[in-house]
Parts: C-alpha cells; structure tokens; sequence
C-alpha cells in the first residue's frame, strides 16, 4: 500500500503575526491545505491520505477538510511538536491502523507546498520502488557559499554538485521506522531531516526531480507569489 502523510503540524512562525498557521491561510480562495490534498487526491496510486495537523487544529482541520473536500477519504489527526516528531505520529499511526510490510510505501509531503504535481508524486512512488527512498530536489541556481563563522566565506562548493531539497520525500515505511528507531537522543536533536538520516547511517536515498514552482510558503512575501503561480497553472 501508498500512504501519503500531509505535514502540517507546525505553526508558521516565520509568516510574522498571523491569525492561522500558514497552512491554513486563503490562497485563491481556498486553504492552502486544500490545495495540497487535491493535488494528492487525484493520484489514483496514493491508497491513503492523511493529514498531521497541530493537536489543537484537530477539530478546525476537520472542519476546513469536510467544508472544501466533502466526505474525500481524508483523515486528520495530531502531529509532534518537531517536524520529526511529526514523521513519527505518521509513522505510528501507519502502525496502529494498517498492516505493514516490506513494501508498504510512506510519502511524506510539506502541506505548505501546493503546487506538488502528479508526476512528482508517482516518480516518488516508483523511486522508492526501485531503491528505498528519495528526495525531491532542483539544481542549485544560485551559487552557494559556505562560511562556519558567519563572517568570512570558507568554501564555495562546485554548484554543478548542489541541489535544493523539496518534499514530498519518501520511503518503504518499515525501514523508515527501523531507521529512525535507531537514532540515538543527540542524533534525534540534529538529524531533523529523514533523508539525513538515512545519509548518515549510509543508505541511498535517490533524486527526484522537483520544480521551483514547487515551492514553499514559508514568510509572508511568499503568499502573494503563490496567488501568481496558481493564477499562472490556471487554478
Ligand atoms: N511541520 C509539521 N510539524 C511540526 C513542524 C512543522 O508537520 N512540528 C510541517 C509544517 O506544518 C510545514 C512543513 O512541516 O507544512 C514545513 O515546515 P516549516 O515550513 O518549517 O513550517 P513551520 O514549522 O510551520 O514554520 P516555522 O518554522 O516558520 O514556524
């Protein structure tokens, strides 16, 4: 089976002072959850769609889900109070409602990131697939520069070799669980990222292509430039 686990549980404290965490802020119209989960509910290979939202947005999510999507086979429930804790509450709730195998599939994707395409959602299906896991990235266009000191620049890291890291990133769920079990409390504290993880204990985590529109909402400039991409794709 294809589980797919919308995170949504943070509380977008970098948008400034706003009444609603990010993720349920209007974007033509509508939340931009909403926005999210359609993407996914379209994707016929996608068996189960859940959202992790902050536990006290349980009954508010729910209400936005049934207000816009009707009764589309959505199920909210309470995210962690890290990202990664987020990725666990996913994780266990796989467990507790599901059977589990070796190729039961996970993805998981930024709720604050609308415009994820269909194609972008299958190529993560098929990559974990044929390797376990993946990321979603782009090519790094700009020139990246690198400095421990924050004053003077230490490296500039060859470009042609740096991609940007997106989501929906994605993995067979039982290795994922044993991965990230596996994690020690100070590994847990720094390795906030699961394609990291996996990266540090040396499992291969495949690229997939992602798009810069493919981008996520995260300070309030953001917004508008969301309104012109969905007014762009015609939405
Ligand atoms: N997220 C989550 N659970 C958390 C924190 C974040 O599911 N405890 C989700 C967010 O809701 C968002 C995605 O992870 O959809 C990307 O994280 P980010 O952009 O950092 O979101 P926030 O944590 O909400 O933003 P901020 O850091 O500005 O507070």
């Amino acid at each position: 089976m294809v589980f797919a686990a919308i995170m949504a549980g943070g509380m977008g404290s970098r948008m400034g002072n706003t009444a609603l965490p990010k993720q349920f802020l209007p974007l033509g119209g509508r939340p931009v959850l909403i926005h999210t989960l359609e993407r996914f509910l379209r994707v016929r290979e996608v068996d189960e769609l859940f959202v992790l939202c902050p536990p006290d947005w349980i009954d508010y999510t729910e209400r936005q889900v049934r207000q816009y999507l009707g009764d589309a086979p959505v199920t909210v429930i309470a995210g962690g109070s890290t990202r990664n804790d987020t990725l666990l509450c996913a994780i266990h709730h796989v467990y507790a409602h599901f059977p589990v195998d070796e190729q039961t599939i996970l993805l998981t994707h930024d709720a604050v990131r609308p415009f994820v395409t269909e194609k972008m959602i299958v190529e993560n299906i098929l990559a974990v697939q044929a390797d376990g896991a993946c990321d979603t990235v782009i090519p790094a266009t700009d020139t990246i520069v690198r400095s421990l000191d924050g004053d003077f620049i230490h490296e500039i890291p060859v470009r042609s070799e740096l991609y940007q890291g997106q989501t929906p990133q994605s993995f067979r769920l039982a290795e994922l669980r044993r991965t990230v079990e596996s994690l020690t409390p100070e590994e847990t504290e720094i390795l906030t990222d699961a394609c990291k993880i996996y990266t540090v204990r040396g499992k291969k985590v495949r690229l997939v292509a992602g798009s810069p529109t493919n981008m996520k909402i995260t300070y309030a400039d953001d917004l508008p430039l969301a309104e012109a991409i969905l007014r762009a794709q015609g939405e």
